[in-house]
């Protein structure tokens, strides 16, 4: 496993195993790894025969200071983590390499953009889809891995790559949890033990929301899932909203022929915690 860190070396690391005639996959990553980003690089490892997994806080899709401070940086570990896996490069760039001049451009993404994370961190896909774009433009993948936990950032990714018709197939791969359900986030590793067992009731709460949609209007269940989930003091619901999986739209009723998914955020402590479920 090689470790990278300027463009010029990951392009020709690249391009040589593109002229040998091999696909590249890839997965972009902020770091403090955990089972679902390896699940990510097997995955890759099973369709690809190269995997570039990279590691890189982006400072531009944080939109709060004092959270991109605090997020989890723990290169050796994650090295160590991925020797057991299909990596075979870690692409890990200082700020300054990828962004040597100030990004400006500005995305449109529309109503997927401007709804829950959208309107809670305002910026956060911007910063998202500029980091990506440049990545791919780095790696030059075939195709590129993204959990579905970030839900709304895979729609997002989407959306970007068909604006900037980049050549990449987008793979979305399932939640992994942890063993009482709360879905695996580098975020987790910030939980005090105490709000770290208290954070369970939000991935609980989602399972129950799940087999309780026959007996609640929408708008009930809605109530139901914030009220469960904000009656436990270490947990703040910061949205909830049911949505149909392509525009991302609030759905009114069961009856809608769309594909349902209920997202979540949540402030434990310090942390915010995100998850979705598909109803
Ligand atoms: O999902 C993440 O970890 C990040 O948003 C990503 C896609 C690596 C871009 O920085």
């Amino acid at each position: 496993m090689n470790l990278i860190c300027t463009i010029a070396e990951l392009e020709q690391a690249i391009d040589i195993q593109k002229q040998a005639g091999r696909i590249v996959g890839f997965v972009p990553t902020m770091g403090a790894l955990h089972q679902g980003h390896l699940m990510l690089v097997n995955n890759a490892g099973e369709e690809c025969d190269v995997v570039v997994v990279s590691i890189f806080v982006n400072p531009t899709q944080f939109n709060n200071n004092e959270d991109l401070q605090r997020y989890p940086r723990t290169l050796e570990s994650d090295m160590r983590l991925l020797k057991s896996t299909p990596c075979s490069i870690v692409f890990a760039p200082s700020a300054e390499e990828v962004y040597p001049e100030e990004d400006t451009r500005v995305f449109q993404f529309g109503n997927i953009g401007s709804v829950m994370e959208g309107k809670y961190r305002p910026g956060h896909f911007n910063g998202v889809a500029q980091v990506v774009s440049k990545l791919f433009d780095m790696v030059k993948p075939h195709k590129a891995y993204f959990g579905l936990k970030d839900f709304q950032q895979l729609a997002i990714i989407n959306s970007m790559v068909d604006q900037l018709k980049i050549p990449v197939e987008i793979i979305p791969c399932p939640i992994v949890r942890e063993s009482d359900g709360l879905a695996m986030s580098s975020r987790n590793a910030l939980l005090e033990p105490i709000e770290r067992d208290n954070a369970a009731l939000i991935s609980k709460t989602l399972f129950e929301a799940q087999k309780k949609k026959k007996m609640y209007s929408v708008n009930e269940l809605k109530k139901w899932v914030v009220g469960t989930i904000d009656t436990n003091s270490f947990l703040k619901t910061e949205y909830f909203d049911i949505v149909d999986d392509r525009e991302l739209k609030s759905i009114t009723s069961w009856e809608q022929k769309v594909n349902k998914v209920a997202c979540i955020a949540v402030h434990c402590g310090k942390v915010r915690l995100i998850d979705n479920i598909i109803l």
